[in-house]
């Protein structure tokens, strides 16, 4: 059988706790009439991935839904185990929740948080003790580099991001003849498993990003829930 499709939401550090009342409100709303639908086998994964001072809130909207198909993620990990590391949120924190990935290497983290393959590597392996899957965000340039870093034994347990730094909220996004190629490479090093594609997805392409990889990773389209619910109507057809 085919792998669902995986659709992730990042919000990244947008929105205030209003605003998250009433994107949830709103989604479960347009919703509710497609869950039977969603829980049908091959339907998409969907998975939200909110700031952590919202993930409580998800999580209990999530529960209330008690879908399979609809996952709370969160955006980052930290590197460590629980102990002496102000700031950081270790998997041990999340205990409790319902998380079921966990974004790692975002090139956002890379670049502004200076972050480096073996930090990330780390948060893989902090994932992966914890059973949280780890979507692992990667440009071309990154991917020997990464899954060098990540080691062999942990490749095939995560999800690999394919995002081009110059297609993140930009609108640039690169035509699927540009993706497949790396889709391509990064299974040579990876192997089999599922590979998404994230920068500037958006309703109007999600279907051609979803016949040539195994799911989207979507920014500032998945801010607005009926945007978003539009893009999640349109995954529900593949099968
Ligand atoms: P974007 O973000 O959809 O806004 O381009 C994607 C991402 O950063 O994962």
């Amino acid at each position: 059988m085919p792998k669902p499709r995986l659709i992730i939401a990042n919000w990244k550090s947008q929105k205030t706790f209003r605003e998250v009342d009433a994107w949830l409100s709103r989604f479960v709303d347009l919703m509710r009439p497609h869950l039977d639908e969603l829980r049908e086998p091959g339907k998409p994964q969907i998975v939200i991935a909110p700031p952590y001072p919202f993930v409580d809130r998800v999580d209990a909207v999530l529960r209330s839904l008690d879908l399979n198909n609809i996952r709370l993620g969160v955006q980052d990990l930290s590197p460590y185990p629980a102990g002496k590391y102000t700031g950081a949120v270790s998997v041990r924190n999340l205990e409790g929740w319902e998380i079921k990935y966990a974004i790692v290497g975002h090139s956002e983290r890379r670049r502004y948080f200076k972050e480096n393959e073996h930090d990330v590597s780390n948060k893989v392996n902090q994932a992966i003790e914890s059973a949280i899957v780890p979507v692992v965000c990667l440009d071309q340039g990154d991917i020997q580099v990464q899954a060098d870093a990540i080691g062999r034994k942990q490749l095939s347990k995560c999800v690999v991001a394919y995002e081009p730094v110059e297609s993140i909220g930009t609108g640039l996004s690169q035509s699927v003849a540009q993706v497949l190629p790396v889709v391509k490479q990064i299974k040579a090093v990876f192997g089999d498993v599922p590979i998404i594609y994230g920068g500037s997805v958006t309703e109007v392409q999600v279907d051609e990003y979803l016949l040539a990889t195994d799911g989207v990773l979507v920014g500032g389209a998945s801010l607005d829930p009926n945007e978003f619910f539009k893009l999640v109507k349109k995954a529900m057809l593949f099968e």
